[in-house]
């Protein structure tokens, strides 16, 4: 009773301070912003004035403390300029080349917001005041809000944080054990792999400075009159929160600072399916497979050859399939139903549903796991090669080359990941793992806030090894003083080893000629 009444006056005590939150989650990607959802919902419940610029409101009415400005022209723009065409002919090139598409994109995004008319009208308004500022971490040229507004600054990913941002938050970031997501490679790494690793590990933050903060920092020069380095602002960081879970992107060594909100944060409540959905997969009698690839990759960048392939396949298996496809297909065999938009969870929830064909992304990951699917993959770039390893090496599902799959190989993985119970009893094994913790991702990401708000910052709770300068973080001078201390060790040995030698030399030298002298006198003697 005590405990309960001592919990509410805590509560009372909480709630009664109402704080005004911003967040900036510039990414016009829908994968992006549901992440983040739940917890903009959560926080306005809570009392506090929450403003999010974000290109995928929630528009729902009941949520009066939630300000939302819609972002989402930028989207159209950009999505035209870096179209799924674009982006597979990049993934066909490699992981730079990716890299490159990305930060390209990030800049003009960023350009976009930056330059938008509400962002100017928000930061030049002298009325305005927020406790803290939520921003999606790709961006750091907008933690410079905390310097506007003179409030600690949350960053937050939608995945795992890429390794450049763990190294500026003090996590260790293990080339071999935890090469970065963008990187094709998930435990087992083969010597080729773990010198590609190692070498990216070490140049990316460089790489990254030269190829896009560089452009960035001239933006914020331009857009934002505050005098601040762009190198600085990414170490300015109060809190960082990953959607990343220890059991999916690998268990790692996390600073105090570092929150992991993964996991669960994006699962929705349950709606209705349409009815035409809802038809189709009740009448099918031996279970149906969902197959989208999200909201990124368009389902014609997989090419007309595979598509073929796909339906060919399909045609041939007992099973309905449910395809979010963005175009039409002429001669679509009966078992399939196209659609232009899906509800995803709301299919993955119902009973029926049998197999999840993803392109991997992380927020469609952890919906399968969620909904205890079992999953095919077929990657196509960001962390959805790495994911897709990950997939099969927790024997949760298999993944496929889009270009390069055989028909009959793919088609027997599908009876497999179906008809082979371990597929489904390993999902629903890491499900409970994942659902038994102390508290959920959104409860972590909402205290978390709050305790940032509570206390004006976190910087108590930062690794000293972000304070180093470079050569002490790499230890330059302690291993340049070992070395030359060594150095001269080696030497001083050598030194008086000759030294020894030649003293040898001369005494037994003089001891022989004695000896010599003594046998020859001897001889003379007989
Ligand atoms: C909005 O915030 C106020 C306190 O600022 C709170 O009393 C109210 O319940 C909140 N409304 C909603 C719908 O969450
Ligand atoms: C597909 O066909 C329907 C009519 O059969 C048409 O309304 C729709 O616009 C077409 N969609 C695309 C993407 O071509």
């Amino acid at each position: 009773m005590f405990k309960c009444l001592v919990a509410w006056l805590i509560l009372l005590s909480y709630s009664c301070e109402c704080s005004r939150i911003l967040a900036v989650i510039p990414t016009p990607s829908y994968s992006h912003q549901i992440a983040f959802r739940k917890i903009w919902a959560e926080l306005s419940k809570r009392g506090h004035q929450v403003t999010v610029l974000t290109s995928n409101p929630i528009r729902d009415q009941t949520l009066t403390n939630l300000t939302e400005i819609d972002i989402s022209y930028s989207k159209d723009e950009l999505w035209v300029k870096y179209d799924g065409d674009h982006q597979l002919q990049a993934v066909e090139n490699g992981v730079l080349n990716i890299l490159e598409l990305f930060y390209d994109f990030i800049y003009d995004v960023s350009k976009s917001v930056l330059s938008s008319d509400y962002f100017q009208n928000l930061i030049h308004n002298k009325e305005e005041k927020f406790d803290v500022v939520l921003v999606e971490s790709f961006f750091p040229e907008f933690y410079v809000l905390g310097k506007i507004f003179n409030c600690p600054v949350i960053g937050v990913s939608s995945m795992d944080a890429p390794t450049d941002y763990h190294m500026f938050m003090g996590n260790p970031s293990h080339p071999i054990s935890h090469p970065d997501l963008v990187l094709p490679f998930y435990r087992n790494l083969n010597i080729i792999e773990r010198i590609i690793s190692t070498m990216f590990n070490n140049l990316i933050p460089t790489y990254k400075y030269f190829k896009v903060e560089l452009e960035k920092q001239k933006l914020l020069d331009k857009y934002v009159d505050f005098k601040t380095n762009i190198l600085d602002l990414k170490k300015s960081l109060d809190l960082l929160f990953v959607c990343s879970h220890p059991l999916l992107q690998g268990v790692r060594p996390l600073g105090a600072a570092t929150i992991s909100i993964g996991g669960t944060t994006n699962i929705e409540k349950p709606k209705p399916l349409p009815k035409e959905i809802q038809v189709f997969m009740e009448k099918s009698t031996q279970g149906v497979i969902y197959f989208s690839l999200g909201t990124n990759v368009k389902s014609k960048a997989l090419g007309e050859e595979t598509i073929n392939k796909l339906l060919l396949t399909f045609k041939n298996i007992p099973y309905d399939i449910l395809w979010k496809f963005e175009a039409n297909i002429t001669s679509l065999p009966k078992n399939v139903m196209l659609l232009n938009w899906a509800p995803q969870q709301d299919i993955l929830r119902h009973p029926k549903t049998k197999l999840f064909i993803t392109q991997g992304g992380l927020q469609s990951l952890q919906e399968s796991i969620f909904f205890e699917i079992p999953m095919m993959v077929f990657p196509f770039f960001g962390d959805q090669m790495h994911n897709a390893k990950m997939i099969e090496h927790k024997k949760i599902g298999k993944y496929f080359k889009h270009k390069s799959f055989h028909p009959l190989e793919f088609e027997s993985a599908i009876f497999q990941l179906i008809k082979d119970p371990k597929y489904k009893s390993n999902v629903l094994k890491l499900k409970q793992l994942i659902l038994d913790e102390p508290m959920s991702g959104v409860e972590k990401a909402v205290w978390w806030t709050e305790y940032v708000i509570r206390h004006k910052g976190a910087k108590h709770l930062a690794n000293p090894i972000t304070e180093l300068p470079l050569y002490q973080y790499y230890q330059l001078d302690v291993y340049s003083i070992l070395g030359a201390l060594c150095i001269l060790i080696v030497v001083m040995i050598q030194k008086s080893a000759k030294i020894v030698f030649h003293f040898c030399v001369k005494l037994f030298g003089r001891f022989i000629i004695k000896k010599e002298a003594k046998t020859a006198k001897n001889k003379k003697l007989r």
